[in-house]
Order: C-alpha cells, then structure tokens, then sequence
C-alpha cells in the first residue's frame, strides 16, 4: 500500500514506525523529521498535494489542524481514502461546545457546563466559586484554552482573555477530580475499536507541578484501567457519540481520543480529540501487534474492524525536551548518544539536521518509548535510555508513571 502520513512530530513518527513495521508498504510522510525519514520518504509543502503526488492509496492525518480545516473532506472527494475525519465531525475537538452537546445529546457521563459570549455572563454563572469551575475557550486554543481558576480576578482574567479567541465564546464547567486516562478509539461510522488505555503527564515539572506540556510522558496501560474498563469506555462513550453523529448525517472515520476523569462518580469524558494523543500514540501504537495499515484502511473506507491485538505487559514514554520548555527555548543543539541506546524507540520531534549532525529544533526533542513485562521494566529502560543520550538544556521527568 502506498500510505502517506501527514505531520511531523513524535505521533507521526510512532505512526510512520508501527505502518514500516506492518509493511511492506510504501511510505512518506508531510513533512516527517529527520526520524521519519529513516523508514520513509519526507514530502515538504502541502499535504493534500503531497497525497496527489505519491499516488497515495491511503493517507492518516496525525494533527487536528488540517481535519478541522477540511483535509479529511478533500481528499474523500478526490476519491483518496483518509483516516481522519472531515470537518463536520472535526468540531468534536474544535469547538468544546458541540462536544457538549453531542455528549448530552448522547447521554455521555460528562462536566455540566454552559456556553457564553459575554463576560459579565460567565462571571455570574461561576457566583463567586471560582474554585468549583474550569474555563474553557469554545475554539482551538493548541493547549492552552483551558483555565482552572483560584480566584475570581483570575477567573475574570481567563474570561477576557478566552473571549477574545477565534470563536469568541467561552465554556464554563464543573470542575471533577481525580486521575485521567487518555482512550483512543479507531473509528469506521457507528463502529469502533478501543485501543489499550494510556496516561499522559501533562505538566513540566515533577510532582504534577508547572505550566501545561504538550505532555512529558506517557504510560499503557495505566494502572487499574482493564478489559472492563475498556468495554464500558466503548459502550458509555464512543459507540453513544458515534450514533450521535450518524443520526446528524456525519460519518465519522479515524481516530477519535476521550480524555477521561476517573472522578468519585464514575469516568467522565473532559475532552474530545479528533485524532490520536501525543505523547499517548508513541506509548500506545508499539504494543499493537500489527495490522494497523488494513485497520487504518478500513475505518477509511468506512468498512468493518477487527479488534487489534495488544502486546502483554505495558509501555511507558519519557519525553526528553529542551530548557526552558514550555516557553521560549534555545535550538540547534547537537545531539548525542542516539548510537548507544538499546531496548527502546526513539521518536523525533523537535530535531533537525544542520550541517550534517542531527540538532533539536524545538521544545519538545524526542521520545523514548520502550516496553516491558511490566510498568517498572518499562519506565527502567526509557530511564536507562535517556542517560545515554545528551544534548545541552536537555530536561526530562522522572516521574512518569509514578504521579497520577
Ligand atoms: P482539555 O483540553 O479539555 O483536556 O483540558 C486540559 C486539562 O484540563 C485536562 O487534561 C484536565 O487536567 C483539565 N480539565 C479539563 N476539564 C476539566 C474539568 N471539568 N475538571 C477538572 N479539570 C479539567
Ligand atoms: N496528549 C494530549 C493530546 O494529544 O492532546
């Protein structure tokens, strides 16, 4: 099969590696990194010309951004198969609020929560509770576009600024507590297959502390979370939106994420992502066992699906990125040690070549994944790994699965 894969960070890379491993296939990537390039053949510029040009049979879309801006619908069009959804269904992730209402709509276990275009609206809503609350922007807000507030000045901050977003709406909700799971489903109409459940670490700093990431790591499964798990995430959550969408006359084909609150209560979806998580693809895609280009392939086509086999044992993912993260960063640092590493993947992220010598280029750098008979043997290679390579500011957590 000739396959392209559209992105270039540690997702697209894991995605790149599980399809070369499937193979043989023919396989390039838009624009890929220098890990991709290893296993592929990397294609600058636009993606959906990218697919033209190599004659794809099948392209899997990694980011959200070019779903929400139509990729999925264009290429469907031109008679390519995608996975990855079009736009109508992309707004799952682009616009909280119609993943509000799909979820109520669907009867999904979820933050109450209201939607509002003006401050004084929101303010009220929270009635001096700050704490009780999450502020959400309603659009696209790359990681950034959710606020938990400590008082109301910070809450009244957050409104103004959220406000001021592409969408110019906010949702406020309930805050829930407890640990999340991130479950990946891959998506063929109103049916899907669930993925092994994985967690992301999302803030920098040890101990759960700091800004938010683009994630520092990630676990499979998490602990606790088991075939009943899975089995009630499928029936509660993603066979309910899918449903849901179909009776709206969309047609969902791809990956779909519910990133998940295991609150006192029982599992709540927070979010809905329109495409794999990132870190959780490069822990979750090495434990399937194969199969996932004619997975991949189906759900494009909007076919049947197989339930995929999954490794024994779990994974886990050390993020390895650069000081300062997530602000300003410096670049170009040469890389090290990449030679010397044994038992674990490294996906690229962040790395260029310059001169010749492979460089980071941005925040987050690389990935390490590796797999075990169990969490522990997992998490020790990635840290054996990770003290073998070097690059200077190199920062990483030591802590992944370890706090919840
Ligand atoms: P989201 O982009 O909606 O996943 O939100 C990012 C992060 O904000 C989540 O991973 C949670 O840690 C937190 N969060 C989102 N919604 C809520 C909520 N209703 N209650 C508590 N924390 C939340
Ligand atoms: N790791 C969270 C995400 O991909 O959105």
């Amino acid at each position: 099969m000739r396959i392209l894969v559209v992105g270039g960070g540690g997702r697209e890379h894991a995605l790149a590696w599980a399809l070369h491993r499937d193979g043989p296939h023919s396989l390039a990537v838009c624009p890929g990194n220098p890990g991709t390039a290893d296993i592929a053949v990397n294609v600058p510029g636009d993606p959906f010309q990218a697919a033209l040009d190599t004659g794809s049979d099948l392209v899997v879309v990694g980011p959200e951004a070019p779903l929400a801006a139509g990729l999925g619908d264009r290429l469907r069009a031109a008679g390519i198969p995608c996975f990855g959804p079009g736009a109508d269904c992309a707004r799952l992730e682009s616009s909280k609020w119609f993943a509000k209402e799909i979820m109520t709509a669907a009867g999904v276990p979820t933050a109450r929560g209201e939607l509002f275009r003006d401050r004084e609206s929101a303010m009220d809503f929270m009635a001096g509770a700050p704490a009780e609350w999450v502020v959400k922007a309603d659009g696209l807000a790359g990681g950034k576009g959710v606020v938990l507030p400590a008082s109301m000045e910070e809450a009244r901050r957050a409104v103004d600024s959220l406000l001021a977003g592409a969408s110019g709406a906010v949702v406020v909700e309930e805050r829930l507590t407890g640990p999340e799971v991130s479950v990946m489903a891959v998506c063929s109409g109103d049916r899907a297959v669930i993925l092994p459940p994985s967690r992301d670490h999302k803030r920098i700093g040890e101990g759960n502390t700091g800004p938010n990431t683009g994630g520092m790591g990630a676990v499979c499964p998490p602990p606790g979370t088991g075939r009943d798990f899975s089995r009630e995430a499928l029936d509660t959550v993603f066979l309910p939106v899918l449903r849901e969408l179909k009776s709206r006359g969309m047609d969902y084909r791809g990956a779909l994420y519910a990133g998940m609150m295991l609150t006192p209560d029982g599992p709540r979806v927070l979010e809905f992502n329109v495409r794999f998580g990132d870190p959780e693809a490069q822990a979750v895609l090495p434990v399937i066992r194969g199969g996932l280009a004619d997975l991949f392939m189906s759900a494009a086509l909007g076919g049947g699906l197989s339930e995929p086999e999954a490794e024994p044992g779990a994974s886990a993912v050390v993020i390895l990125a650069s000081r300062g993260y997530p602000g300003p960063c410096g670049t170009g640092m040469p890389i090290t040690g990449l030679d010397r590493v044994r038992d674990v993947l490294l996906f690229h992220a962040g790395t260029s070549i310059r001169d010749g010598v492979l460089v980071t280029s941005g925040g987050r750098v690389m990935g390490i994944t590796a797999l075990g008979e169990n969490l522990d043997r997992a998490l020790e290679l990635c840290y054996r790994a990770a003290e073998t390579v070097h690059f200077d500011g190199m920062t990483y957590r030591r802590d992944i699965g370890r706090s919840l």
